[in-house]
């Protein structure tokens, strides 16, 4: 790879991700969400959609911990699963549920999506990634802008608490270093790229069966 920094894998990754990025990010129940006009249950509902996939994302990347090409890329600091069950917890029985609500269809087509692309490491490197960098970027707003407006207590929060990682940017900057390495082989890059793109409409996806979900035309409980 040449030196011009435009020409670093995760750049390009960034790039060829950026409308769909677009698109998942002005979905309307995550908008809703932000701008204050849902409710701490539909937070809730979302978080629940969250266990559903870290639990298969975090099952898949744990045999692949020490996989001499991918394993460096794996973190257990990332994993969200233990601080999603502490928030669930407190957000279930605080908004009505009385066990954790199953996973919506277009949750299960995710999680169908996580296993399959398990089976090619540089595929599950793309839902790594996505997932976690993008809670690292828009999902710290996301915790900031549901406490402000719904009053969850931190304790219910622990989503967005990464301890170990105090500087997101410097975190976020080493990750990419990370991803250029692995794009350097082209059959990984185009793996992941490729993945990544379908990744966001996975994603998309979710929010819009959230949105039918809060709306009473799913039932997710
Ligand atoms: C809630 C709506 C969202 C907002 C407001 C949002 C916002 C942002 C912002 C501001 C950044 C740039 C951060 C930076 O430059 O360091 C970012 C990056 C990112 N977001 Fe989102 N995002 C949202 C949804 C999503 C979704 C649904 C995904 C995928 C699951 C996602 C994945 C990512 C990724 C992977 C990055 C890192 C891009 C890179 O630097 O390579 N985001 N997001």
């Amino acid at each position: 790879m040449s030196n011009n920094p435009d020409s670093n894998f995760s750049t390009r990754l960034r790039q060829v991700t950026q409308d769909d990025h677009s698109e998942a990010e002005t979905s309307e129940f995550i908008t809703t969400l932000m701008g204050g006009k849902r409710s701490a249950r539909d937070y809730t509902l979302l978080i629940a959609q969250y266990a559903h996939i870290y639990a298969a994302l975090e099952e898949e990347v744990r045999a692949l911990d020490n996989d001499p090409e991918f394993g460096s890329i794996f973190d257990p600091a990332l994993e969200r699963s233990g601080q999603i069950a502490k928030d669930l917890e407190v957000l279930l029985p605080a908004h009505g549920f009385t066990s954790l609500p199953d996973a919506l269809p277009a949750t299960k087509v995710y999680i169908a999506a996580i296993r399959e692309a398990a089976k090619e490491p540089a595929r599950l490197v793309a839902h790594h990634y996505l997932r976690y960098l993008g809670d690292l970027s828009g999902g710290l707003a996301i915790g900031k802008l549901v406490a402000r407006h719904y009053s969850i207590a931190p304790e219910a929060l622990n989503m967005w608490d990464f301890g170990d990682i105090e500087k997101p940017k410097v975190y976020k900057d080493a990750y990419r270093t990370k991803l250029d390495s692995l794009g350097a082989d082209p059959l990984a890059a185009e793996a992941l790229l490729d993945e990544a793109k379908r990744g966001f409409r996975w994603n998309k996806g979710i929010f819009e069966d959230l949105l039918r979900s809060s709306n009473g035309e799913l039932v997710s409980a």
